[in-house]
């Protein structure tokens, strides 16, 4: 009966957990291998592979160690960094991303893909910023939400990690995070909601950190109280990888699946010591029976037990979505005087400069690497679209280990150009966009500051482009560049991507998902002294301030703040009616306005949605995103936009009624084209008071 595909899951679950041995139940709790758990053949049960991560599906390592597998047949498509997919706004592009990690894991034949991770850019030098979405828990739950969809549509699970309050890579095993109830709900935890609520999602990783005294995969008040008992999660539980620490825990406090543990597989915490204890009587066997159920739903529910599909891998599909997400997450930072796009048909010589125009990025960060098909470098992408036209030169202007004559190197090509474009920013070296470590500051490396200075005294016409996961300071020399095009890590179509931005095929439509600071101490946990911690604790002293909730209460001045980001052509606002929701299951309002493209060229503006409480009972940010749209428009055309607004967009969390808290009043509700370039403004009354466990 448990394969039976046409019986309900929970049937087939039972079914299949009678007929388990006991050692075949703790066969399934933790791992035998780095990235497997065990299969129980006489059962039809296969071998359960689990891969990073979350930009592709990872080369294979192993089977006791991390070393890479030495195979021939585990390349994967690289898609871009997750900050670059947050910064499309597109959530369905998310799940046409989504759909390329599905398909290739499939084909790799991995269970479980070990993404997406949503833990939210608390600081500026956290070193997996770029594995994350950015500051936002709303922009971050949209867009996972449907990357999780994506994925599982697949007959693969997706794995949400790391739960919770993981925001920084330093003291990460040990750290203690303590934070006040509200943050938490707030601004830590929605994405993961969404991602078991809305999407269903079949996996959750718990976090290397401990929170409130308790570490993150075995902590009782997240696991098994929030994520289990409040949101139903109905999947399993795995822990990171080496991080339980506790038999007791483990067993007790809602760990279902144990990875990665630095033991022998048989002194895994879930393995002898689990059984140990079973036999001894000090756990019950309904404990382990319930973190089985869990293994098998997941395995169950994506037809593991029936022979999944054949899945496809660095597809022509795959490639196109890689480069679409690519272009749709480039950030226009600055254009003056019509610096960009660059017209191939008016200049002649492009000297590009610097080290990451030919710097290949998929293999590094750690667990997000990827061993790729290939990967275009911005380089490659520009003479590929200009090199037949154009006088393409390079000249690497920087690197790691400091050369002066580099910079002269470079300052003479680009005199000697029509228009120089710098590729610099940072990369997956330790310290800066890697996991383990954290960045030391938000300042670009290897004297590219002054290298572009002295750049763009040579040649007026320097167009700056960054790699990077996170904010950069741009102090230096931002005022005397005409172009900043922010790249992320754009994955394998990277530099054909940028090459189209660069010369006008594609209108840029990016917006920042996090705020870029003038300076690390503007920074809200900078500014408190709060990060990184002090003796092993760090407590949140920012609360719900996190990134542009910060920046506008405090009215401090960013370098760029979130959701910016520039187009070729303009877009007009206007005609802004709200309206309270009819159907009672429906939203309670609706934001109706009409956007127009008033330049000359098709291009896609995000329209985001902010809202302000005028009075609220307890203290709120000035402003929050609850509500975004893309659209796109050729030149000249006007659409009506509507945007709902759910009873979630107007509560907060009011930690003595333990429930989310719409209250009665008045509310602002702001539309702009970033978070502080508001164009249309309105007052809608919330007519009664409301509050939801
Ligand atoms: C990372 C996880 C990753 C795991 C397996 C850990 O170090 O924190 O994100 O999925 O390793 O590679």
């Amino acid at each position: 009966m448990y394969l039976d595909p046409s019986k309900p899951l929970e049937a087939r679950v039972d079914d299949l957990l009678s007929r388990l041995t006991l050692e075949e139940k703790l066969a399934l709790v933790h791992a035998d291998s780095k990235f497997t758990t065990a299969a129980i053949p006489r059962l039809g049960i296969p071998r359960r592979w689990l891969s990073d991560g979350p930009h592709g599906v990872r080369e294979d390592v192993g089977p006791d160690t991390w070393k890479p597998a030495g195979r021939t047949d585990d390349f994967a498509s690289w898609m871009p960094a997750l900050i670059g997919l947050s910064s499309t706004f597109n959530p369905a592009l998310s799940q046409a991303y989504g759909d390329v990690i599905g398909e290739e894991a499939l084909k790799r034949d991995k269970q479980i893909m070990l993404g997406p991770g949503v833990n939210i850019m608390r600081t500026p030098l956290n070193g997996r910023n770029f594995e994350y979405w950015g500051e936002d828990p709303f922009l971050t739950s949209r867009m996972a939400v449907s990357y999780i969809r994506g994925v599982q549509s697949h007959e693969v699970a997706a794995c949400v990690k790391h739960f919770a309050a993981n925001n920084q890579e330093w003291e990460r095993g040990t750290i203690n995070v303590e934070m006040d109830e509200r943050a938490l709900r707030e601004i830590y935890l929605p994405a993961f909601k969404a991602a078991v609520q809305e999407g269903d999602v079949w996996a959750v990783m718990g976090a290397y950190n401990r929170f409130r005294g308790e570490h993150a995969c075995h902590n009782d008040y997240l696991l098994n109280k929030v994520l289990k008992d409040e949101w139903g999660f109905k999947g399993l539980v795995m822990s990171d990888w080496d991080g339980t620490h506790d038999t007791r825990q483990a067993v007790m406090n809602g760990l279902d699946l144990e990875m990665g543990t630095e033991k022998p597989y048989e002194s895994f915490y879930l393995a002898g010591p689990f059984r140990e204890g079973l036999s001894k009587g000090e756990f019950p066997m309904s404990i382990l029976d319930d973190k089985v159920r869990r293994n098998l739903r997941q395995m169950i529910a994506i037809g593991a037990l029936n022979g999944r599909g054949p899945g496809a891998i660095n597809t022509k599909a795959h490639q196109e979505t890689a480069r679409r997400v690519a272009e749709e997450g480039m950030v226009l930072l600055k254009n003056e005087g019509g610096a960009l796009p660059l017209d191939d048909t008016k200049i002649k010589t492009v000297a590009v400069i610097g080290e990451n125009a030919v710097q290949l990025q998929a293999y590094g960060g750690g667990s997000a690497r990827i061993k790729t098909f290939y990967e275009i470098t911005p380089l490659e992408g520009i003479v590929r679209r200009a090199g037949q036209r154009l006088n393409v030169t390079y000249s690497t202007g920087y690197r790691a280990e400091p050369d002066p004559d580099l910079v002269g190197r470079a300052v003479h090509a680009a005199s000697q150009a029509d228009v120089a474009i710098i590729v610099g920013g940072l990369n997956h070296s330790k310290y800066f966009d890697a996991e383990a470590s954290d960045r030391k500051d938000m300042k670009l490396p290897y004297g590219q500051d002054e290298l572009i200075q002295r750049v763009v005294e040579a040649n007026p016409r320097t167009i700056v482009v960054l790699l990077g996961g996170g904010p950069m300071e741009m102090g230096p020399w931002l005022a005397k560049v005409p172009a900043v095009m922010l790249a992320w890590y754009p994955g394998m179509e990277g530099g054909n991507a940028l090459a189209r931005v660069l010369f006008g095929d594609v209108n840029p439509s990016g917006k920042l998902p996090c705020t870029f600071p003038k300076k690390l101490e503007d920074s809200p946990a900078h500014a408190l002294g709060a990060y990184p911690g002090k003796n092993g604790q760090e407590v949140y002293a920012e609360g719900l301030l996190v990134g542009y909730r910060w920046f506008d209460t405090k009215k401090v001045e960013p370098l760029f703040p979130f959701g910016y980001g520039l187009s070729y052509t303009s877009f007009k606002y206007s005609s802004l009616k709200l309206t309270e929701g009819k159907d009672p299951k429906g939203p309670l309002a609706i934001a109706q306005f009409e956007i127009e493209n008033t330049g000359t060229r098709e291009g896609g503006e995000v329209v985001q949605l902010y809202v302000n409480q005028t009075q609220p009972g307890l203290p709120r940010p000035v402003k929050e995103l609850k509500g975004f749209h893309k659209v796109f428009l050729k030149p000249g055309e006007k659409q009506q936009v509507s945007i709902p607004l759910e009873r979630s967009a107007f509560a907060y969390y009011d930690p003595d009624k333990k429930g989310w808290l719409a209250e009665k009043g008045e509310f602002t509700i702001l539309l702009g084209s970033s978070s502080r370039d508001i164009r249309l403004e309105g007052k809608f009354a919330l007519s009664q008071t409301s509050l939801e466990k």
